[in-house]
């Protein structure tokens, strides 16, 4: 599967968005390296801190399944300007990457920049 296909798959899993709070839709799809491909939306909830991001709901879904290596992560919102994962699945992408992993952050208008995760996030916690 190319980066064009996850990145379409990532847009059609925003229908999967659970967000009466914000009415922001967020898909994720993830393509391990096993070429396995997950999905994931955002999963709001009335006490806002349970919510769970689009970007971590697919990496969960990966790990449950026994994958913990991806090769490339796409998000996807109704946006203009790019979405960029925020800090904490930054962080857990860290846990499941390598220096090859790419970061596909979309735009509304249909295309997507890749950034690798030392871009977004250069230092993390480790212990
Ligand atoms: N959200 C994501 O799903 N991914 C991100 O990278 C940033 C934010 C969700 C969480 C919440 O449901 C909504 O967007 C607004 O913050």
């Amino acid at each position: 599967m190319d980066y064009l296909e996850l990145y379409k798959m990532a847009k059609e899993a925003k229908n999967m968005s659970y967000s009466p709070y914000s009415n922001f839709r967020v898909g994720a799809a993830v393509i391990m390296e096993n070429g396995k491909v997950y999905t994931g939306a955002n999963i709001e909830n009335s006490s806002y801190g349970a919510t769970v991001c689009a970007e971590r709901s697919a990496i969960f879904r990966a790990v449950l399944d026994g994958n913990h290596k991806i090769k490339a992560l796409a998000v996807a919102a109704d946006t203009e300007d790019e979405i960029f994962p925020c800090g904490i699945c930054l962080q857990v992408v860290g846990e499941f990457c390598d220096n090859e992993t790419k970061i596909l952050c979309g735009r509304g208008n249909g295309d997507y920049v890749v950034y690798s995760l030392e871009d977004l996030l250069p230092k993390r916690f480790s212990l």
